[in-house]
């Protein structure tokens, strides 16, 4: 099967590009024979979305986000990929329980692969599923503190481990960079904590101070540091400072760099998420730090819980929110109003995941690469309105925010899986 994307915007310039199965095959201003074309009227393509963090859940908190759920997101997201995080019920702390989520996975209409959780308790559960050579594993996952359900590592020597074991099978650790007994002796300063205290208690210098330790262990080890969902200004200094000293890698989120603890007066929990949302500083050096190259990708962090949960009081209703269907509008907005180009977006988005976590043929567009994409309507205005989501989650700290720049289609492994309607 041949199909032919006709009248592209690709690196700028308009041309056809033939998909032979999964695969591209051509790119250029020829008209190759086919079986079926589609006229993409001139709109811009770019690689899928490749997404090193998500929660998708499903298990035993289907209620929350399944892969059905979860991947209709994607799909309307522009995400062609999705990395799945371990803290699940059950945790993806072994092979039994990995193969489970692999069944569950099964259902899912974009690509994906797993993050394996290396704690105190499950490190030759973690060599184990190391030694079957598994394609489906892109990381190990490190919690330094506790964030909703998870086990956490707190010990330096385990750290290291965790290290070496991922040196050996050449897989970069992610880590959760806030420290847990920080966190506690911050918590323990509020007696009747609200949302707005969120960022005091789960304070900065607990992101900070964990990811100043993991680039020690990075260098002595010299293994690839991932550190996840950056949030504050010190730490995207510290990262700038030693990324030629170490592998250390930069991943923000989309609300890290664009919101604030502001929101919270009328998001409330719908804002509560871990870490926290900082300050319009913060948003500042984050942005720079894209601009100047510190942050090398842009992960949703997706993660979905019931709204029941979240309209809770403060201390019982749990941290996160959906990503998947926001991040991309709020991005071409920024790039819509000048903040960086289309090429940092690409960076961010799906090249710098696929150097990072090896990933091949995908994550480019090029002859021979999956065709893995995403067609971009830059003119298109929209309005966030999350009872209009595919993930279960309906809600969003971004309720009523406006901008331009929208995904028109999406294609994952050369067949069209999302197109836009107009509404
Ligand atoms: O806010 C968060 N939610 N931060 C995390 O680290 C975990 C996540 C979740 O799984 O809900
Ligand atoms: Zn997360």
């Amino acid at each position: 099967m041949k199909t032919l994307l006709k009248n592209c915007k690709i690196n700028n310039t308009i041309q056809n590009l033939l998909i032979n199965d999964k695969i591209i095959s051509y790119i250029g201003k020829n008209t190759p024979a086919c079986n079926k074309e589609i006229d993409i009227n001139n709109l811009t393509i770019i690689p899928g979305l490749i997404d090193p963090h998500t929660h998708i859940r499903d298990l035993k908190q289907a209620e929350k986000e399944d892969w059905t759920s979860a991947s209709n997101a994607a799909l309307r997201g522009g995400t062609t990929m999705v990395f799945d995080m371990p803290n699940t019920r059950p945790p993806t702390v072994n092979l039994e329980y990995l193969n489970l989520k692999r069944e569950k996975a099964k259902l899912s209409k974009v690509n994906y692969m797993f993050n394996i959780a290396a704690t105190s308790l499950n490190l030759p559960e973690v060599i184990k599923i190391l030694e079957t050579k598994p394609t489906d594993v892109a990381a190990l996952k490190l919690f330094l503190a506790g964030s909703n359900s998870n086990e956490y590592v707190d010990d330096e020597e385990i750290i290291k481990q965790i290290f070496n074991i991922s040196l050996k099978y050449n897989l970069p650790v992610i880590v959760h960079t806030e420290l847990q007994k920080c966190v506690e002796e911050y918590s323990e300063k509020i007696k009747h904590p609200s949302v707005k205290d969120h960022n005091y208690m789960r304070n900065r210098e607990c992101s900070i101070k964990g990811t100043e330790l993991l680039i020690k262990i990075a260098i002595e080890t010299g293994n690839k540091l991932y550190i996840a969902h950056t949030s504050t200004a010190e730490e995207i200094d510290i990262i700038k400072a030693n990324k030629n000293k170490c592998k250390v890698y930069c991943e923000t989120s989309p609300h890290h760099l664009l919101i604030n603890k502001e929101i919270l007066e009328t998001a409330k929990n719908f804002g509560k998420v871990n870490p926290p949302l900082r300050t319009k500083n913060d948003n500042k050096r984050i942005l720079k730090g894209i601009i100047e190259g510190t942050i090398d990708t842009i992960g949703t962090d997706h993660a979905p819980h019931k709204k029941s949960e979240k309209l809770k009081i403060y201390n019982e209703a749990p941290s996160g929110f959906p990503g998947l269907e926001t991040s991309l509008p709020l991005l071409l907005n920024e790039v819509n109003k000048g903040s960086f180009s289309l090429n940092k977006l690409i960076e961010l988005t799906s090249l710098n995941s696929k150097n990072i976590f090896n990933i091949k043929k995908r994550g480019k567009i090029e002859e021979g690469y999956f065709a893995d994409l995403t067609v971009i309507d830059f003119n298109k205005t929209w309005k966030i309105e999350a009872k209009k989501f595919n993930t279960k989650a309906k809600y969003s700290p971004y309720e009523g925010m406006t901008g331009k720049g929208d995904i028109n289609m999406t294609f994952v492994n050369g067949k069209l899986k999302y197109k836009q309607t107009i509404n």
